[in-house]
This record gives C-alpha cells, structure tokens and sequence, in this order.
C-alpha cells in the first residue's frame, strides 16, 4: 500500500519518477506526489487523485532535477487531499513514507513543543521535522540512526536533503523497499515492478536496514549502522513490458489469461512424461509433517479454504485455515510436525508476512505459495512455491486465485502420494485431470454475452447472497467478495445449508442469488436449499457443470455450465463466472475496475 520511487542520477529524472509511479499506482491512487532538489531548494508537486493529473502539475510548474522521491497514497491517517499527499517538506528534509508511525501522536506533541509546526494530519510530518531536528546535531548518518530508532510501527521511506545534492536515504522496517542499480544513478522502489522499466539489477532491503543512495554509490546499514553487504539480483525481464493490450482494463485480460497461466503452472510442476509432480527443494521428510496450516488473506484466505476441502479429503494430515490477521495475535502452540503455508499473490500483505514471521521466530517450518518471487515473503519462507501467473495489476485478484489453488492442489497430492493416502493409480489420474484443465477453463471463458446481462441485474440490486456447499462455498466467498469489492454491493457469501439459519430472511422478490452447485455429492441437497431461496421470491443464478441428467427443479431465473471434470478442480471452472459477473456488474455502474475506492493492491499496512 503506497508506492515509492526515487532517482538520483546526473540526468532529469521527473519523467522517469512519473512512468514509475504510474506502475506503482496498483499500490495507492488516492493522491499522488513529488518532490526533486534542483537549484539548492526541495521543489514539490502534490495534487489529490491520479498520477496524470499529477504530471499535469508537473508540465505547468515545470518542476525538474536529477535526484527526486515520488508517491502515491493510499491514506491511512488523514484523508486523501493536495496537503496530505507525499512527500513531506521542511526547508531542509523531504520525506515519502508507506506504513503507519504508531506513535505518531506523541511524536508531533514533542516536536509542537519545540516549535515544529504541522501542516497535514499525516503520521509522516513527523518524520520530516525528527530528521530536521536531529540534522542540527548529528551527522546524516547518526541522525538517520537515531531517527529510526525513534519511530515505533511499520515504514518504508525515503529521504532527500536541501543539503546533499545527490542523495537519497531509503529505511525498512515491515513495509517492502528494493535498490536498483542502474549505469551511474541509482534508484529505490518500494517493489522490483516499479524499477523493472529501468533497471534488472536489484537489492532488497531487510527488516531494520537503511541505505544510502547516490548516484555512483550505494551503501546498506543495519538499525546501528553497521554496514551491511548485499548481494545484487537479476530480476526476470518477462515481466517489463506487462500492458493492457487490447483490453479496457487488466482484469478483463487477466481473467482471459487463466487457461494460460494454468497451463504455464502446470507444466512449472509436472513432469508429463514420468507422470509425476515435482516440488524440487523439498526440505523435510514427508514423515516430519503431521498437519497443515495454510494462512492468507482476502482472495488468498479463499483458496486456502478450498485446499482445505482437499487436504481433508486426500491426505491424513490435520489441516486448518487461518486469516493471517488473526493469526499473528493468537496464542499459538507451534509445532514442530506443522507445515505453515502461506499463501500471497503480491508476497508483501503486511499480516501474511507478519503471521510468517512469527513462525520463524518459533523455529517451525514454512512454505510461501506466492506469484511475486521476489517478496518480503518468498525470500523469508523455508520453501517457496510460485504460482507462474506473471504480474497480476488488477486490484482484485483473478488469476493469483487459480494460480494459488493450483499450487495448494499440487502440493497436497504430492504430499498424499508420498504419504501414501492415494495409490499411485489415483495419483497418476489426479495429474491427467491436471492437464486438462487449462482447456476446461478456455471453454468457461465463452459466457459473455449471457453474464453482460446478469452484470446489471447484479449491479442494480440491493444486494445478492452466493451459496454453495463443499468446495463451492469458499467459491461462493470469493465470488461476493469480488462483487463487494468492484460493484460496491452488499453481497454475500453462506453455505447453503445454512440459510434456513437465519439468512433466509434477507431473501425477498427478486434478490439475485449465485447457487454453486456442480453435480458432486452435494448436488442434491444444494438444489433443494437453492429450491427453497426460489420458492422466497429470489431470483437463481444456477452455476453447475454439463451433465446428460436434467435438474429437478423449476423456475430457475439463470444458468451456467462449465465442463464436466474431476469435482476436485471444479472451484477453478466455477470460479470463472463469478470473476466475470463481478467485472460486467462493475462495468455497467462505470466504475474503476482496476483500482475499486478504497482498495489497494499489496496491503502492506495492518
Ligand atoms: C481481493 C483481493 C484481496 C487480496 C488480499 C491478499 O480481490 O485481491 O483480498 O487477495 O489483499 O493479498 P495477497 O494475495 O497479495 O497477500
């Protein structure tokens, strides 16, 4: 959440901190800033929304220099305006911060004290007027020390000084910050996708570090300032040139992608002609893991409670699902015979990777099933399993979603054959299916005509349930939160047996209700509970697979089928419509799919 970027260069860098910063607006798009030394002076440019009204600021103060920092917010304390955007100035400091200074309150009382005035109701200022203060008497170095030790609750930051033309000081402490190294200048990101369009060469900051960036030299300190050697890493050139193409917004190309981006993952894992998957790296023995614990957040939490579903029914391993958030404030007992997934497309959700966190601190094993390798969260976790999806901007997570199943799927039936809870017969049947699914999910793609015209159904009503049993009712979650999040209406996601519990009661004429209900052994009872949401007044979007059998019941407003496969990996054919209704819904209301209000990609504060 926020987005960071500097340059320090001998060439203009405010273009390049604009290109960048467009990027990085995944991150934070509610204001947008920045700031360059040029002339002795810290010029500074800020408006409130998107980038491009920033560079139209930028045009009309012809603001320019070869060192600047850029931002975009995502607020978090004060609301999105010009004043409150980043960076922060004094006379002497600029600073842009992502996270959140807890003892922001006590801070500013200190600095009022002392005669600092405050311009914004940000946590940030403080930072401004500490480094400010401390600058009269101590070195850049000590006072950068010293102020990091002063600041309690998660950032990353960068600083440029009216004093040192060609200087940029970058700190870590919980949110994500990279170095780019590039031909005499240097750059700093708050993550490899900003700094890919100018550099592969990256370092990643650790926890407590900071660094000091000039244009033909770069040092990295630890919380004391001991220095500390960093090794310099080539970052895949895939990923440069990830463009919207012909689409109007990325998640309707990501959405598209799926059958790719299955098949891509698909072949990262199975050996085709062996007949086998490969986890290579795998660094326990399979009798040192009596239970599973898989741990994420939002769209993430979602797959693993669908990969619960299978663990439970292919493996004898324990297995429990956990919200990152919760999580990391329980009162755990670890264990030793755990595995501690967690899964995260951006690999950067502050609470994911504070919930890994404290797994290392207890010594237990860990595994991180993300899309970016690069994360906070892939370069901390025991064993790392990608998701092959490639750079995933839409806000809401699609194709992260089935690239994360797919992995929980794979690693659970490897973890069941070398267990021995399935014979190789089924294991064998198992990567088959596997290998046909990319085809199912091109097929399910071809539903757009017919969910156009749900969308506004679905975009005009008051509100809408999803229901589903077994594997469909975390589908049933994701599909409400993915309507939630885009449309901006009250949907939810119950089991379906369920609803005569209570939310049977929010059922009236015409409510648009989601019935998941492939012909799995719950088929059955899911149609007499979608009977019963009927014979209430609501009207039934009924998503099921192709079958010769006809449905025993009537009235049913919509249908969707989806190819008939393995009911294990039916969620990622099921999960297609949902995706689509929740962006045609969003379309018809006009509004932002890629960046929904109050949303951010990469949730790096708590
Ligand atoms: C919803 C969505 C979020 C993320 C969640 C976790 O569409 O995208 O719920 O799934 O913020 O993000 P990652 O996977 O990056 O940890």
């Amino acid at each position: 959440m926020c987005g960071i970027v500097g340059i320090t260069s001998s060439k203009e860098v405010t273009p390049r901190i604009i290109s960048s910063l467009k990027k990085l607006e995944y991150r934070g798009y509610d204001s947008a800033g920045l700031a360059t030394l040029s002339n002795g002076n810290i010029n500074e440019v800020k408006c409130e929304g998107r980038v491009d009204a920033l560079e139209k600021n930028i045009i009309q103060t012809k603001i320019s220099g070869s060192i600047g920092i850029g931002h975009v917010r995502w607020a978090t304390h004060g609301k999105p305006s010009s004043i409150n955007a980043h960076p922060h100035s004094s006379e002497d400091v600029s600073v842009v911060h992502n996270g959140i200074i807890e003892n922001s309150t006590i801070l500013k009382k200190l600095l009022e004290n002392k005669g600092y005035k405050f311009k914004s109701q940000t946590d940030t200022e403080v930072i401004v007027h500490l480094v400010t203060d401390y600058l009269k008497k101590n070195n850049l170095k000590n006072t950068i020390i010293k102020v990091l030790k002063k600041l309690h609750g998660s950032f990353a930051l960068g600083i440029i000084f009216k004093d040192q033309p060609d200087l940029i000081v970058g700190a870590r402490r919980g949110s994500p910050l990279a170095v780019g190294y590039g031909p005499n200048e240097h750059y700093l990101g708050s993550d490899s996708y900003a700094l890919k369009s100018m550099t592969n060469k990256i370092s990643y900051l650790n926890d407590g570090e900071f660094c000091i960036l000039k244009k033909d030299q770069v040092e990295f300190f630890d919380a004391d300032g001991t220095k500390v050697n960093k090794k310099i890493l080539n970052l895949s050139k895939d990923d440069q040139n990830y463009e919207k193409g012909d689409y109007k917004y990325y998640m309707a190309k990501e959405i598209d992608e799926q059958p790719i981006t299955l098949k891509n993952c698909v072949n990262e894992y199975i050996d085709k002609h062996n007949k086998e998957i490969n986890i290579y790296n795998f660094p326990w023995k399979i009798n040192e893991i009596s239970s599973v614990i898989l741990i994420g957040c939002g769209t993430a939490y979602h797959s693993c409670l669908v990969a619960k579903y299978w663990f439970e029914q292919n493996t004898s391993l324990d297995v429990r699902v956990d919200i990152a958030s919760e999580f990391r404030y329980r009162k755990i007992k670890f264990k030793k015979d755990c595995l501690y997934v967690f899964v995260s497309q951006s690999g950067e959700t502050a609470d994911t990777f504070a919930a890994l966190d404290l797994c290392k601190k207890n010594n237990v094993k860990t595994c991180a099933v993300v899309n970016v390798v690069e994360s906070s969260i892939a370069r901390d976790a025991d064993l790392v399993l990608p998701i092959h999806c490639g750079p995933e901007v839409g806000v809401a997570s699609t194709k992260a979603f089935l690239g994360q199943m797919l992995v929980l799927y794979l690693l659970c039936t490897k973890l069941s054959y070398e267990q021995k809870s399935i014979n190789k017969k089924d294991y064998q049947k198992k990567i088959k299916d596997l290998l046909s699914l990319s085809k199912s999910a091109k097929n399910t793609l071809n539903i757009e005509d017919k969910i156009q015209t749900l969308g506004k159904d679905f975009a005009n009503s008051k509100g809408s349930m999803f229901l589903g049993r077994g594997y469909s009712y975390p589908i049933a979650l994701e599909g409400a939160l993915k309507l939630k999040e885009l449309a901006y209406v009250h949907a939810e996601g119950y089991p379906a047996g369920e609803m005569k519990h209570g939310p049977l009661a929010l059922i009236e004429e015409g409510m648009p209700v989601v019935v998941i209900a492939p012909r799995d052994e719950h088929y059955k009872k899911t149609i007499s509970n979608m009977q019963e949401v009927i014979s209430r007044g609501a009207k039934v979007l009924l998503i099921t697979n192709k079958s010769t059998d006809e449905i025993y019941s009537e009235n049913i407003w919509e249908q969707i089928e989806v190819d008939a496969i393995s009911d294990e990996l039916i969620p990622f054919l099921t999960t297609i419509p949902l995706q689509k209704l929740a962006y045609y819904s969003a379309l018809d209301k006009g509004y932002d799919i890629d960046k929904p209000r109050n949303l951010a990609k990469s949730v790096t504060v708590e």
